[in-house]
């Protein structure tokens, strides 16, 4: 009998992007993009056989923080990220298949200086309250793995790469110096969830980012400008309050920082944030 399939969407993210590459070679895995299955119209969903699949990996989601304290922003944002899921929770629940589910540090206030999986959410913005929905929705699922990362780095825009580039062209740039987390490589990222799958993990919910000392921004934009061979003291430290003033922005948590220990007891080790980091850059 030919294994069942693995779906993932959002399959042109960063993460979705870094799924493809764990799973290369793997037939029994499908990737669908946008194109092929736009979350924000369930009723448009192309038809499948569900007995055939055995997981659905949902990379994609609204991730534009700022612009879903729109009007239209709010809207689109609970359209992927709440009402999309709940109609994925609803196939998972009625066909026994096991729903994977990305999950954010801004489902919480970040006043907690470590956050361990079970913390009550405290969103502060819209984005951060639709995460927080998908979650609670997800958490209903009888087999649900939720992941909860920080920092995204990946094949896309990111921090990471701005900052790389404003170094590269010799840019002084001002950056928020009281959010303090950790960076997570899309590489880790997808070979968790992997992990979590293939091992048969117990159901629930996992926090996920590389591991090190947690940083503030401006200190990982000090580490990407000496890596790329310019001086530390080119980037300058700014608070979030001053960063944002007279700007339109979702509020942001001052700690993103996840405790590991759960995941790491299920036998996965995410890899050193200098490591990923040197490799991102070439260095
Ligand atoms: N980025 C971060 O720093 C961060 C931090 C914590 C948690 N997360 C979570 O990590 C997960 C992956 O994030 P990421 O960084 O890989 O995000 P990303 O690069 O923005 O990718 C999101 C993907 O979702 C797709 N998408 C958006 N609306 C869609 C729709 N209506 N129908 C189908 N696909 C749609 C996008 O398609 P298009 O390319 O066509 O727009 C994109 O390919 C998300 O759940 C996010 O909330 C991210």
């Amino acid at each position: 009998m030919a294994p069942k399939k693995i779906l993932v969407l959002g399959a042109d993210g960063q993460l979705g992007r870094a799924l493809r590459e764990a799973y290369a070679g793997a037939r029994q895995v499908e990737f669908a993009t946008r194109a092929d299955v736009d979350l924000a119209s369930p009723d448009s969903w192309p038809v499948r056989n569900w007995r055939n699949y055995s997981a659905i990996i949902n990379a994609a989601a609204y991730t534009a923080v700022d612009t879903a304290e729109t009007d239209q922003g709010r809207r689109d944002a609970w359209a992927v990220n709440v009402s999309a899921v709940t109609a994925l929770a609803k196939v998972a629940a009625a066909h026994g298949i096991t729903l994977v589910h990305v999950s954010s540090d801004y489902v919480f206030d970040g006043t907690e200086p470590l956050h361990r999986e079970e913390e009550p959410f405290s969103p502060l913005g819209v984005y951060g309250q639709t995460k927080s929905a998908g979650d609670a929705v997800v958490s209903v699922v009888p087999q649900h793995y939720i992941v909860r990362t920080s920092w995204v780095v990946g094949d896309g825009g990111n921090f990471v790469r701005t900052m790389a580039s404003l170094a590269e062209r010799g840019i002084s740039p001002s950056v928020v110096e009281d959010q303090v987390g950790r960076l997570t490589f899309t590489e880790d990222l997808a070979a968790g969830i992997r992990h979590l799958l293939d091992a048969g993990a117990p159901y629930g919910t996992y926090n996920l980012s590389n591991t090190g000392d947690p940083q503030s921004w401006a200190a990982i934009a000090r580490r990407i400008y000496q890596l790329g061979g310019r001086d530390a003291g080119e980037v300058a430290g700014v608070s979030t309050a001053d960063y944002f003033a007279g700007k339109e922005a979702a509020p942001r948590p001052l700690h993103s920082s996840f405790d590991l220990s759960k995941i790491e007891a299920t036998g996965f080790s995410p890899a050193p944030i200098e490591e990923r980091l040197k490799a991102y850059l070439g260095k």
